[in-house]
């Protein structure tokens, strides 16, 4: 019987919805070529013990009978929560040992708590033989996040389980795989790290203010996203640019974009961007923005100009996988 296996997930980009998303809305998330990956062993001396690196954390133990209790450091919590509530779940225990090792910086908001919260979950699953469908991972892993984060969509899950590009919505109850072919995406980072539960408080603070308001923007980005769906299965780039920037205009009225966002993306469509918006929570992190192939080089000296650090991404890639 193998004792260790690694687990390979990747992270994510969001395409459109975000923010509305928190409230059941629909959005559109993308895996990204950028993984995360965990080699997991289970050991017989009833400790956890996590090595995280990027998140530098080295040697962290902790007996399996305490998990969750007393201070956790912030790089140890997702993985020790994810560990105690498949324990919990599944009513399993053992010693563990993870050691995971990212192909991302945590500062440009692919997710990384999320693809290693799903690397935990996806290799305890199959080394203690549980077989764990999809949908039972998503829903475990979902609930760590909301544990240690109190909020989130679980878009960026989704993501990690199931890879490829995906139209997300209440909290899993629709996760739909969209047949898309290679996105001719820019993706470019803002140099800010964006705190994504500040600013969904923001956003929540608008929303308790002026519900109507705030609602009605929701329903706005809501046929957005339909409307997003189509023009990306039919590979209509251009009709899905201009709905970036109509998304982003949204956000905008959300309050989440900033100055610095807001000159990459007008950099990004000066040069001739089809369109351009931010991605994710705001404040900073990434945008993206959609360009003709023959543009893609302009576009991206202009975001340049403009202070933004263009990265090179694939996206639309394999969800969660054994590596060995
Ligand atoms: O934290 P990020 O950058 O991955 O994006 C958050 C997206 C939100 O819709 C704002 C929050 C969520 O959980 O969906």
């Amino acid at each position: 019987m193998s004792k260790s296996t690694t687990i390979s997930t990747p992270g994510k980009l969001m395409l459109f919805g975000e923010h509305s998303v928190v409230y059941g809305n629909p959005c559109i998330v993308t895996a990204v070529g950028q993984r995360m990956q965990a080699k997991v062993t289970l050991s017989g001396d009833g400790t956890l013990q996590i090595d995280a690196p990027d998140v530098h954390l080295e040697e962290y133990r902790k007996e399996v009978s305490d998990l969750g209790i007393g201070d956790i450091p912030k790089g140890a919590k997702f993985v020790e929560v994810a560990v105690k509530n498949l324990f919990e779940k599944y009513s399993v225990s053992s010693g563990v040992h993870v050691s995971t090792q990212s192909q991302f910086s945590s500062k440009l908001g692919f997710g990384s708590s999320s693809a290693s919260t799903v690397c935990v979950m996806k290799a305890l699953s199959v080394l203690m033989h549980l077989d764990l469908p999809n949908k039972e991972i998503f829903d475990i892993a979902y609930k760590t996040v909301l544990d240690v984060q109190g909020k989130g969509s679980g878009f960026d899950i989704a993501a990690a389980v199931y890879g490829g590009t995906l139209l997300y919505q209440n909290g899993g109850e629709v996760i739909e795989s969209l047949e898309i072919a290679d996105i001719p995406l820019i993706v470019a980072y803002s140099g800010v790290k964006a705190d994504t539960v500040t600013l969904v408080n923001g956003v929540a603070a608008l929303h308790e203010k002026d519900s109507q308001k705030i609602n009605g923007i929701f329903e706005e980005i809501t046929q957005i996203v339909g409307k997003a769906k189509e023009a990306l299965q039919d590979s209509d780039w251009k009709t899905s640019g201009a709905l970036m920037n109509e998304n982003q205009e949204l956000l905008t009225q959300l309050e989440v974009s900033t100055p610095k966002l807001d000159a990459m993306i007008s950099a990004a469509r000066g040069a001739g961007a089809y369109g351009a918006k931010l991605s994710g929570a705001g404040g900073g992190d990434c945008i993206i923005a959609l360009a003709p192939k023959d543009k893609t080089d302009e576009v991206s000296k202009a975001i340049t100009q403009a202070g933004g650090e263009v990265l090179t991404v694939i996206v639309n890639v394999t969800g969660a996988k054994i590596v060995e």
